[in-house]
């Protein structure tokens, strides 16, 4: 394909139609002109790019022809002599050409759904635009690499692009420099990606003042996500961006430091520290914290929450194959900590109040089949019961050696992690005038303002209108949420008015099988608290019915989600692009009732899983 193109722009360029082309040839485009140049070796056109990058910058090929790509298709064709490919798109007659996978985890994106104007990725929903290759929701920080696109006049396509972009697959969009004489001063208070995405969005929308982020964890915000799920990570690997970013771009982060008090009269913050911050515009956006059992002897050694990365690390450290590991609470948090656990330990039991883990969410027919998944691998379970105490091991008081559950049962547990829930980081404000519900949660409104001048609230804690839904506010625990509401806090922040408008979309990873999930909400109901994390977000309130396409058996389904005849939530397993597909749907203001997908199950499908009508023939209506 590579020396083909070549030959073919060649043809078309007289005075290089002559050149014998090799796959070691390739264009180079200067300024004004079109160079080929040979090299006898991959290693010295590695050293001959190197030592004058700026005469090498660019580089230009023909990736196809017009007629080769449809109206609506996305194509991953390869650019120049390196391999290296560009996403081609095409949309309302116009050809586009971006970057190939998400930034985020490095999804290939042509696998995923494109919408109006955007490419969303298929695993946990950030998006891309289609045009700039700006990042537009979340999660991920960098954008894609845009390239030039012309279609000659014998309708070959040809794209340009730097080499750089095309190597590097990823874009951090321009930051400004700070200027000293601005002293606007936009104070954040948290680390977790909300405040990392405001940050840099501010820089990226023009902000020039000072940043101060103030962080109680002591290190820059990370992947938190990962905390449970691969729980000996090292911190430097998950970091979201190294210190040096925000070094480079004078974004102040007081690490292990908190904030304490705050007055809205004079503009301050107070810190753990004993500093006050004065500021002009504030974002708080101090998440969660891991919610504590009220139960004897919890503070025994070996019994952990799961929050942040110094929790992950204790457990990973005591693992061994002769410890047993008791988990309690059957949602997201300890289902993915006990996946990771079993193969390293001698035995893993959850125990919980219900009878089905993670039904809240997927439904009783989902859960039941992912308890099942989880038992296959060992791990057992036991329903419908508490820990009543923690018992410290005989030869060495401090440290929790077994458990007593609610109807006497006693199992041994070297190592306990409770995943029951959590509460909001916002007692600090409680002596401010702040309006926060009883939850502890901050009413905002679509622009994440709070009820006081120039304060702003989002991520966690922010108890924002839902997608949709003006008058309807939820506080959800939701990575990808956090991170938008960083963007959006920086824009009003900046004057850019702009509302919140995104699908929340969930996923959870078990034993190899990506679970995804895509709510909508929009409901005619007075305003009131949905208190939601991760852990028990429902989002749509009870569905009447779930319908399945495909085998729950094989774990290759997707579900229909379905409340008063219209479908509220889809979730899937080994049917990509299928959420991000919905996602897109709703987002673009669709509504998807019973009706139709009676009539026609797949007809809105616009971006097809794999072998839709075969895989996913078979259809299952069973109880929510
Ligand atoms: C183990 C785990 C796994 C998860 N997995 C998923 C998943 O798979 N998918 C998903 O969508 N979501 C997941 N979540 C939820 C997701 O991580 C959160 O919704 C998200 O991190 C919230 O971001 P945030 O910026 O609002 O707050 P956080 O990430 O909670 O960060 C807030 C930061 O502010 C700090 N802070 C608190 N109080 C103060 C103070 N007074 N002063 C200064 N700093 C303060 C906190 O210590 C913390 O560092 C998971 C959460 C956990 C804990
Ligand atoms: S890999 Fe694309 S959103 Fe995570």
């Amino acid at each position: 394909m590579f020396s083909e193109s070549l030959q073919q722009v060649a043809a078309g360029h007289s005075a290089l139609s002559k050149v014998k082309m090799t796959v070691r040839s390739c264009f180079y485009l200067e300024t004004d002109r079109l160079q080929i140049v040979k090299f006898k070796s991959i290693a010295e056109h590695r050293k001959l790019t190197l030592s004058k990058p700026e005469k090498y910058d660019y580089i230009e090929d023909v990736v196809c022809k017009e007629t080769d790509i449809k109206e609506n298709e996305m194509k991953l064709l390869p650019l120049g002599e390196t391999g290296a490919k560009v996403l081609l798109i095409k949309q309302k007659g116009e050809l586009h050409a971006i970057g190939t996978k998400c930034t985020h985890y490095g999804a290939l994106l042509h696998t995923g759904a494109l919408g109006d104007g955007r490419v969303r990725c298929p695993w946990h929903g950030a998006c891309f635009n289609i045009k700039t290759g700006d990042i537009e929701d979340y999660p991920g920080l960098d954008s894609l690499p845009c390239f030039q696109v012309n279609v000659d006049s014998s309708g070959l396509v040809r794209v340009k692009g730097k080499r750089k972009d095309l190597e590097f697959n990823k874009r951090t969009k321009q930051m400004c420099e700070q200027d000293p004489s601005n002293q606007t001063t936009v104070v954040i208070v948290g680390g977790g990606p909300a405040a990392a995405v405001c940050a840099e969005s501010l820089r990226q929308e023009g902000f020039t003042g000072n940043i101060i982020m103030v962080c109680k964890e002591n290190t820059v915000p990370y992947d938190r996500v990962k905390v449970s799920k691969t729980l000996d990570l090292s911190i430097e690997k998950i970091v979201l961006r190294p210190l040096s970013f925000y070094k480079n771009h004078k974004i102040e982060i007081k690490r292990g430091v908190e904030a304490t008090g705050l007055s809205t009269s004079d503009n301050v913050v107070q810190l753990s520290n004993h500093e006050k911050l004065t500021y002009n515009y504030l974002f708080i956006c101090t998440g969660s914290m891991a919610r504590e059992p009220d139960i004897p002897n919890a503070s025994l050694a070996n019994i952990h929450v799961l929050r942040n990365y110094v929790d992950s690390q204790a457990i990973s450290s005591k693992l061994s194959p002769d410890k047993h590991i008791v988990v309690l609470g059957l949602g997201f948090i300890g289902m993915e900590a006990a996946a990771y656990c079993v193969n390293k330990c001698a035995s893993v039991t959850i125990i919980g109040r219900g009878t089905v883990p993670l039904q809240p969410v997927f439904g009783t027919a989902i859960g039941d089949r992912i308890k099942r998944h989880f038992e296959e691998q060992g791990i057992k379970f036991i329903f419908e019961r508490n820990i009543a105490q923690f018992v410290a091991k005989e030869d060495e008081k401090s440290a929790v050696g077994s458990v007593v559950l609610t109807n006497g049962e006693v199992l041994p547990a070297d190592i306990v992690i409770i995943g029951i829930g959590s509460k909001l980081y916002t007692d600090w404000l409680k002596d401010s005038p702040i309006e926060m519900l009883q939850d502890g949660s901050i009413v905002v409104d679509k622009y994440l303002k709070t009820n006081v001048e120039n304060v702003y609230a989002g991520g966690d804690i922010a108890y924002a209108p839902l997608f949709g839904s003006d008058d309807i506010s939820a506080a959800i625990g939701h990575y990808p949420l956090a991170h938008y509401h960083g963007k959006i806090a920086a824009l009003n922040i900046c004057a850019k008015i702009t509302p919140l408008n995104a699908v929340p979309f969930f996923w959870t990873t078990l034993f190899g099988k990506s679970y995804r999930y895509v709510v909508y909400e929009k409901r005619e109901v007075k305003r009131y608290a949905i208190i939601a994390t991760i852990e028990n977000f429902i989002g749509h309130g009870k569905p009447d019915k779930v319908r399945i396409y495909g085998s729950l058996e094989n774990l290759e389904f997707f579900a229909y989600y379905i409340k008063d005849g219209k479908v509220i939530a889809i979730s899937s397993v080994g049917a990509d692009p299928i959420a991000a597909d919905f996602a897109n749907f709703l987002q673009e203001g669709n509504i998807l009732t019973e009706a139709e997908i009676e009539k026609q199950r797949f007809d809105w499908i616009r971006n097809k899983p794999k072998d839709l009508q075969i895989r996913f023939e078979t259809e299952s209506v069973v109880d929510p």
